[in-house]
């Protein structure tokens, strides 16, 4: 349980979540015109995460992120979105670094993920690096892979 900072004390709840709860905000926020995008393969050996408050509309999420945990103490998170109308506020920070600490536990060292280049400073912000400078073009989406030592 988590209380927001601001003038009115919120409950923000974070903790895990199936899978196909994250496809709403997937499809929403990161691939509005492609839905072939929202569902990967690997999904069901992801762990899941959804950040809820007290004054969301329904019991769904309004901020998601999906962790994968890969060989060698490493993992990638992948398909990060907060609701529109939500964005800004602190919950998608809030739901990264529950993730990070989540990664963390389970003996991650290194994370990454393939940044969409529109976000580079927010995750430079939140201790990202970029690897190397290259750019890949992912159904005209542009993205390039940050990394951080945990
Ligand atoms: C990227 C994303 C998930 C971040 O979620 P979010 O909930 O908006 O994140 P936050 O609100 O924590 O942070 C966003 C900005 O608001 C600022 N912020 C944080 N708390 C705030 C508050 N209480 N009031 C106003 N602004 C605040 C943050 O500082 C941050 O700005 P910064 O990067 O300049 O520091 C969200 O913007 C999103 O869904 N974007 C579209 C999809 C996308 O690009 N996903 C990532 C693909 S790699």
């Amino acid at each position: 349980m988590l209380f927001q900072k601001g003038q009115t004390p919120q409950f923000i709840e974070i903790r895990r979540i199936a899978y196909q709860e994250t496809y709403p905000l997937r499809s929403a926020i990161l691939w509005p015109t492609d839905p072939s995008q929202v569902p990967l393969p690997t999904d069901p050996d992801g762990i899941h995460f959804g950040l809820f408050t007290s004054s969301a509309a329904s019991a769904s999420p309004i901020s998601v992120i999906s962790l994968f945990l890969e060989p060698d103490s490493q993992a990638r998170f992948r398909k990060f979105a907060t609701a529109a109308e939500a964005q800004g506020k602190g919950y998608g920070s809030q739901l990264l670094d529950h993730m990070l600490s989540e990664a963390a536990r389970q003996g991650v060292k290194r994370i990454w993920c393939t940044a969409r280049t529109n976000q580079t400073g927010f995750y430079a912000k939140r201790g990202m690096s970029i690897v190397d400078g290259t750019e890949s073009l992912q159904k005209g989406v542009a993205h390039i892979i940050m990394e951080k030592m945990l």
